[in-house]
């Protein structure tokens, strides 16, 4: 019986040592090590018939031998591993059921101001950005807009410090005197961006919006260069026929003033509260630029001129998909937003 155990430790080593891949493994493990036919199995069946006296010394010889042959496989396993092919190594099992993933992506105010980068780029417009909290001079003083002007009225926000006259910007604008500043005349630039305002909310009003300012500065720009970029930027957004009208309006830093107004495509023109059942919606209200203006930003209203317009994003969002309540798109509710 003690031979026996001797051969069965002997034969089992040599095996083990010459065992190759995984499966090879798994057969050699369950050739000594299954309940019902391993050899172990076996050799603890036929224990019960060694002598009494001889018994205690065999049952330790052959419980020495299953823990000598269990840990000659655990080493084989660990060196199977480190040594195996990389497809081993690397297994992956592809069958197995995961989560699924839930990506995001980007808010429909960004997609539309990415397409809208990249019809202006395609117009040799740089695209550049500006502070959110913005200093009093460039949001109001060097846009024609003193502290005793009415227009104020119109642009209350929100003061974050009276000492150094800080605010969050009301519009896009004053990038375009900063834009001055950094790089003069010719210039051609759209500044998309976060804008605020103090506001009572409603269905086409909140404190947080966002805005596309263009600015073009060259010799002899005119208001048919306007009309000729507006056109372009519309049909390039808006895939269906829209219809337009142009009015006179009224803002400080832009001489002449326009407000392009577009038909309302919620209600295609019948009245609802986003176009306060008027059936149009300002758009885009743009102009010349001040010669003011372009003396705050360095540049000779002699020499060159201008025009600027501020495009409402948020707005053009709710007209291109139709949503009639500006506070949805603020809301960060992912069921409105998977929409997109
Ligand atoms: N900044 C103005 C606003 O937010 C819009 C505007 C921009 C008007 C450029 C004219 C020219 O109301």
């Amino acid at each position: 019986m003690e031979l026996d155990i001797k051969k069965i430790k002997d034969q089992a080593l040599k095996e083990i040592e010459g065992i190759k891949n995984s499966e090879e493994w798994e057969q050699i493990k369950n050739k000594y090590f299954s309940r019902k036919s391993g050899e172990l199995a076996k050799l603890l069946k036929d224990l019960k018939d060694v002598s009494e006296d001889l018994r205690p010394k065999v049952g330790a010889l052959a419980n020495q031998v299953k823990t000598e042959i269990e840990s000659a496989l655990d080493i084989k396993l660990s060196s199977l591993k480190n040594n195996g092919s990389a497809l081993e190594r690397d297994f992956i099992d592809v069958t197995l059921n995961v989560e699924k993933y839930k990506l995001g992506h980007l808010h429909p105010v960004t997609q539309i101001a990415m397409e809208l980068e990249d019809i202006f780029k395609s117009m040799g417009f740089m695209i550049l950005d500006g502070p959110e909290l913005e200093s009093d001079y460039y949001n109001f003083e060097a846009l024609n807009i003193p502290t005793w002007h009415p227009a104020r009225d119109t642009q209350d926000t929100f003061y974050i410090d009276a000492k150094d006259k800080l605010l969050l910007r009301t519009h896009t604008s004053p990038v375009q005197v900063r834009a001055m500043q950094k790089y003069g005349a010719p210039l051609r630039c759209v500044v998309p961006g976060r804008v605020f305002r103090n506001e009572a909310t409603d269905a086409s009003h909140e404190h947080t919006f966002y805005q596309l300012e263009g600015l073009m500065i060259d010799k002899d720009i005119s208001i048919t260069n306007l009309i000729a970029v507006m056109k372009e930027l519309l049909s390039g957004i808006f895939k269906e026929e829209v219809n337009v009208r142009l009015r006179p309006g009224y803002f400080p830093f832009v001489e002449p003033a326009f407000e392009l107004d577009i038909q309302c495509l919620i209600c295609g023109g019948k009245g609802c509260p986003v176009c306060k059942q008027s059936g149009w919606v300002e758009l885009m209200p743009c102009g010349l630029v001040h010669p003011s203006v372009l003396k705050y930003g360095g540049i000779d209203p002699k020499k060159y001129s201008g025009f600027a317009f501020g495009l409402g994003l948020t707005r053009l969002v709710m007209m291109k998909y139709k949503i009639d309540d500006i506070r949805l798109l603020q809301g960060g509710d992912l069921r409105f937003l998977n929409q997109f």
